[in-house]
C-alpha cells in the first residue's frame, strides 16, 4: 500500500471562484450585477474569508459555468477525494516548491522506472532517487514551469540513459536539454519496461505545451487537472475553454478507476473528478 501524505486540496473555494471568473471574463462588479450578490461578499470569498451559502453558490455557479451542487459542496468544504493506493508510484517532495513530483515503476518485478517532473532542491531529489536501485528510463515533464522542471539538468546528468519527454512548445524551459527531448504528440506511446507503455496526451491550456502521461490505470496530470479543480491558464495560444475541453475529451473519457496523480494537491480518480469537479457539470459529463 502506498502512503500518501494528507494534502490539502490545491484550490480553496476562493481559488475556484477566481479561476472561473477569469475563465468567464467576469470581474467582481459584473458578477455582482449578474447574480445579485453584494460585491464586498464576492471580494471576501475571493480572499477566503467565508464562503457563499447555498443560494449564493447556486447564483454564482449559473453565471460562471459551474455545476451548482458541486460548487455548493465545495463552498461547504464537504468534499475530499477518497483513498488512492498506487503501489507503483512514490511521491517526492520538491521543496522549496509546493509541487508534487513522482517516481513510477513499470512493474514491481522490473527495475525500470520513470521520474515525473524533476523539480526542487536537486540534492534532495537525487538522494531520494538513489535510495532504490532503479533504472530510470524516462524523465517525464508535464510542463515548463520551474516548480515542475527546474531540477531537470541535475537529474539528466545523474541519469544520462533516461530520455527526457516534454512537449516541444514548453521544452525551451530546460535549455540545451530540449534538443534531445522526445516530443509529445497525441496518441504516441513509448515502451516502458517489458510489458508497459507510456501514453503521451497533450492537454494545452495551463501552458501551451502542458501534457499528461498515462501508464495503465495511472495518469499524471501536472497542472492540468487537480482534485476538485483545474490549473490556471498561462498560455499564449490556448486558454480556459481549451483547458476544459481537453480535460473533457482526453481525460474524462478514461476509465473511472484511473488514478490521477496531479502536480499539486492529493491524488484522485477520473470517476470522482467527472462526478464532483465543480468546473464541469453532470449534463456534459453524461454526453
Ligand atoms: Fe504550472
Amino acid at each position: 500500500m502506498n502512503q500518501w501524505p494528507k494534502l490539502d486540496l490545491e484550490d480553496t473555494v476562493g481559488d475556484v471562484l477566481r479561476k472561473t471568473m477569469r475563465g468567464s471574463r467576469l470581474d467582481v462588479r459584473t458578477l455582482a450585477a449578474a447574480t445579485n450578490v453584494a460585491e464586498p461578499s464576492i471580494e471576501a470569498w475571493l480572499a477566503d474569508r467565508g464562503a457563499p451559502d447555498s443560494n449564493e453558490a447556486t447564483r454564482l455557479a449559473a453565471s460562471l459555468g459551474m455545476d451548482a451542487q458541486r460548487f455548493q459542496r465545495r463552498a461547504k468544504g464537504a468534499w475530499y477525494p477518497g483513498e488512492v493506493a498506487t503501489p507503483l508510484v512514490r511521491q517526492h517532495p520538491q521543496l522549496p516548491h509546493p509541487s508534487n513530483g513522482y517516481v513510477v515503476r513499470a512493474a514491481l518485478d522490473e527495475p525500470f522506472a520513470a521520474i515525473v517532473d524533476p523539480a526542487g532542491d536537486p540534492a534532495v531529489l537525487l538522494a531520494r532517487l538513489r535510495e532504490r536501485p532503479l533504472e530510470y528510463s524516462y524523465i517525464l515533464i508535464t510542463h515548463k514551469h520551474d516548480d515542475h522542471c527546474d531540477a531537470a539538468e541535475a537529474v539528466a546528468s545523474a541519469y544520462p540513459n533516461a530520455r527526457i519527454v516534454m512537449h516541444e512548445v514548453d521544452a525551451p524551459a530546460i535549455g540545451a536539454l530540449a534538443a534531445d527531448a522526445i516530443p509529445i504528440r497525441k496518441a504516441d506511446r513509448l515502451p516502458f519496461g517489458g510489458r508497459n507503455a507510456i501514453e503521451l496526451i497533450p492537454t494545452p491550456g495551463h501552458t501551451d505545451g502542458s501534457s499528461c502521461f498515462r501508464i495503465g490505470d495511472l495518469l499524471f496530470t501536472g497542472d492540468t487537472l487537480f482534485a476538485g479543480s483545474v490549473g490556471g491558464c498561462f498560455g499564449d495560444r490556448f486558454g480556459y475553454d481549451d483547458l476544459l475541453a481537453n480535460i473533457r475529451r482526453e481525460l474524462f473519457t478514461l476509465p473511472d478507476a484511473t488514478a490521477v496523480l496531479p502536480g499539486h494537491g492529493p491524488p484522485t480518480r477520473i470517476g470522482w473528478e467527472r462526478q464532483e469537479n465543480p468546473f464541469f457539470s453532470n449534463e456534459e459529463s453524461s454526453t
